[in-house]
Parts: C-alpha cells; structure tokens; sequence
C-alpha cells in the first residue's frame, strides 16, 4: 500500500502551494498602511536632540558608519553604553533602505538631506527657505513634516512655513 507516502506527498504538495499562495497575500495584506517600525530605545536615545530619523531615509551601510563614530556625530558627541548602540544599529541595519537607485551605499554618505533621493524629492524648496529661522536647516523635517515625530511624512500633511 501506497497511501501513507501519497498523503505525504500531497500534503507536501499543499504546503508548497500555500507558500507560494501566502507569500504575496502577506505582502499585499501589509502594503501602505503598515505601521512605521519602531524600537523604544532608538526612540529615546535618537530623538532627543532632532527627531529620530526613520531607518528607511538611509542604506545600512550609512547607519553602520554612523554608529561607530557617534562620539564625533555632526559636531557634536552623542555616544551611547555599547548596549544600547548596538541594539539600535540592529534595528537601523533591519529597517534600513534597499538601495534600487544605484547611489553607492558605501557608508559614505550620512545625511539623510545630502542623499539624491532627498534632493529630488525637495528640489523645488529655495535655498533661502531652507535657512529662514522657521526652519534653520533641511535636517529639521518636522518643520515642514509635523507628523515626523510618528515617522509620519505623508503628502497631505506637509506645510512649509
Ligand atoms: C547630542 C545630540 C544628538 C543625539 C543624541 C543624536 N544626534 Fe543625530 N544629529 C545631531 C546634530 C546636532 C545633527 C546635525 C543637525 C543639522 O545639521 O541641522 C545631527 C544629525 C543627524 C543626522 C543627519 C541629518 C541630515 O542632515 O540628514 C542623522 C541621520 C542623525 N543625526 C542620526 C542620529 C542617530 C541614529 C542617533 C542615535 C544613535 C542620533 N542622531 C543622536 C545631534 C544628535
Ligand atoms: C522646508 C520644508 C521641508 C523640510 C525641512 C523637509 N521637507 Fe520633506 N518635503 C517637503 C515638501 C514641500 C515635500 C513635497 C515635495 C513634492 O512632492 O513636491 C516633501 C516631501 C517629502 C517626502 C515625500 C512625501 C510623499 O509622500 O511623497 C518625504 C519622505 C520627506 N519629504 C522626508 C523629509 C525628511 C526625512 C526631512 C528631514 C531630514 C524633510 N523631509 C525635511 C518639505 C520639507
């Protein structure tokens, strides 16, 4: 009798169909309305002196950089217990950008506002707005993003000062 090794052929073959089935389900189900990810610690430890940056804004290998050097971080020293740094560069290297534009994703770059995606992206905001008091610098999203605490930077929500 064959029928054990049929069963297990076919739940076998049910398996694989429901991985293929699920797999885009899943992608489709999460789609746009997928809540920013977070970590309480990247939270509270990088969004103290601006907001705290979400990880999709930069590939991993500029957050990598970025965190070994965080003794020497814009002019100024925002070192961290080897604890929490590495907790959050885990959840900065997870969440980081996937590079699709072709821009070297060579840890060079660590700015968010000198990235060509931003630059694109804001291309049509005057060099004199950009340093007019209401904003003081590109690096304060929230300026003209005010739901950037929450990660949030959607389109309706955007008012430039
Ligand atoms: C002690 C204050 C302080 C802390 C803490 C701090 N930063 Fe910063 N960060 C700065 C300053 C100052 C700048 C430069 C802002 C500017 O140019 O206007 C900056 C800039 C940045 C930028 C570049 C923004 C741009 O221009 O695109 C990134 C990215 C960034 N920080 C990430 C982080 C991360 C990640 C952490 C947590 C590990 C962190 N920061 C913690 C002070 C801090
Ligand atoms: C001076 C105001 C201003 C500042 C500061 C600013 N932005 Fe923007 N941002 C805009 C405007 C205006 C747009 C809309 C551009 C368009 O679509 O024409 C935009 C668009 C965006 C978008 C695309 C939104 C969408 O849904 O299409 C993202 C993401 C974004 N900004 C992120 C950032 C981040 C991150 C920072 C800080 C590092 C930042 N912005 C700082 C004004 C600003």
């Amino acid at each position: 009798m064959n029928t054990t090794r049929d069963l297990q052929r076919l739940s076998a073959a049910t398996a694989l169909c429901l991985v293929f089935l699920s797999a885009p389900l899943a992608a489709r189900a999460d789609g746009a309305k997928k809540p920013a990810p977070t970590n309480p610690v990247w939270q509270e430890e990088c969004g103290g002196c601006h907001v705290a940056y979400p990880p999709r804004f930069l590939p991993a290998e500029s957050w990598k950089s970025m965190m070994g050097s965080l003794d020497r971080h814009f002019g100024t020293d925002a070192s961290l217990d080897a604890r929490a740094a590495a907790t959050i560069e885990a959840f900065l290297v997870q969440n980081a950008k996937r590079s699709k534009t072709g821009q070297k994703a060579d840890g060079s770059i660590l700015r968010i506002t000198e990235t060509k995606w931003f630059r694109s992206e804001h291309d049509e905001i005057s060099a004199a707005k950009w340093k007019s008091p209401a904003v003081g610098s590109a690096a304060n999203c929230a300026a003209c993003h005010p739901n950037a605490e929450k990660g949030s930077f959607r389109e309706r929500d955007i008012k430039v000062p």
